[in-house]
């Protein structure tokens, strides 16, 4: 008999529902809300109410485009944490609905853990995955982390950031230079036009494999006010270098950690994930990197970077098999480490 595990993510702004067989991608679905497009930024109460709306579109399409029926699922994996308390709720809630009319268990996942679990997404039997132990860049709008994972339930944080992520340090200078929210994909697209040495930022200096990128922010933000006072038109002339030069800083600041544990721990096996693991800059420095010193680099599809219920569903089937169930009762985390 086939293992069927609904996945259903709901942490942030992005519904998602996925089906897995036996470990085997069937579907994925995923609205993600344009409503947040005005604000800068998202807003955590129209998240709420948009996940509201979606869910159970989402869950019902994502049944049908795997060809079963609600009968045949055997679990639910919902991500219980971290992100906005509202929008977990309204996944938790639909979760714990669905499995207590199904009478079938629920199975909790971290967010984050999903993340570094997208890497197991297969999408058929010949997909190649990590072997354990392998090293994670986990980057995204709220994370920067180093993570050694030794199974799918065992990861140990080696270093994060102790102030701003990565995905907060492309989205805040992008948006000091006028452009809109999430302003990383973008700068990602002018970086290709500029030359990444023109502008010098500052690196940070911490000891460890810890990150900070609001030094970073602080002199990108402090060189457009400086220019522009000479110059108004310095953001729109020089655009592209600025972005080219502000990814490459980016991406410098994450290998610099990222390689030092890479040689003191002398794993042989590397990966990002997240939804900054989507940047080209930053897959092109893996990838060669990993090249170079005859390593193993898994690069997720840009797909699985940003948040999707397949990651959830994959990390839910491997605690489903473990019997590691969640208890009806448990609420939803806000803010959690891994
Ligand atoms: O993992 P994710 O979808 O969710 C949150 O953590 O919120 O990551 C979103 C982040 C945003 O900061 C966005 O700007 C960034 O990922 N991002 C990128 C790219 N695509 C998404 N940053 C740089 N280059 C990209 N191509």
């Amino acid at each position: 008999m086939s293992t069927i595990i609904l996945g259903i993510e709901s942490s942030c702004d992005d519904t998602s529902a996925a089906i897995i067989v036996d470990g085997i991608l069937k579907s994925n679905v995923i609205a993600s809300q344009k409503v947040h497009e005005n604000y800068g930024g998202v807003v955590p109460e129209l998240a709420s109410r948009a996940h509201q709306q979606n869910i159970v579109p989402v869950v019902s399409e994502a049944i049908r485009q795997a060809g079963i029926n609600k009968s045949d699922i055997n679990a639910i994996a919902f991500t219980r944490g971290p992100g906005l308390p509202g929008s977990l709720h309204v996944g938790t809630s639909f979760s714990k609905g669905l499995a207590l009319g199904l009478d079938i268990p629920l199975v909790d996942v971290n967010h984050l853990h999903g993340h570094v679990l997208s890497h197991f997404i297969k999408d058929d039997e010949n997909t190649e995955v990590p072997e354990f132990p392998f090293l994670c860049l986990l980057i995204s709008g709220g994370n920067s982390q180093i993570v050694k994972v030794t199974s799918y339930s065992e990861m140990e944080i080696l270093g994060q950031t102790i102030d701003d992520a990565a995905g907060e340090a492309f989205d805040k200078c992008a948006k000091s230079m006028g452009l809109p929210y999430p302003g990383g994909p973008i700068i990602d697209r002018m970086a290709h036009e500029g030359d990444a040495t023109k502008f010098k930022f500052s690196k940070p200096h911490i000891p460890g494999y810890n990150y900070s990128f609001s030094g970073l922010k602080t002199s990108f933000l402090y060189t457009l006010r400086d220019e522009m006072k000479v110059n108004p038109n310095f953001i729109e002339e020089n655009k592209n270098d600025l972005a080219a030069s502000l990814q490459k800083t980016i991406i410098d600041t994450l290998m610099d950690k990222f390689s030092k544990a890479i040689k003191d721990t002398g794993i042989k096996t590397i990966a990002i994930a997240g939804g900054v693991s989507a940047n080209s800059g930053i897959r092109d420095a893996v990838q060669e990197y990993a090249d170079r010193r005859h390593i193993k680099a898994f690069i997720p599809k840009r797909s699985y970077t940003t948040d999707n219920a397949a990651m959830i569903a994959v990390a839910g089937y491997y605690k489903y098999l473990d019997k590691k169930f969640c208890d009806i009762t448990e609420p939803p985390f806000a803010r959690v480490t891994i």
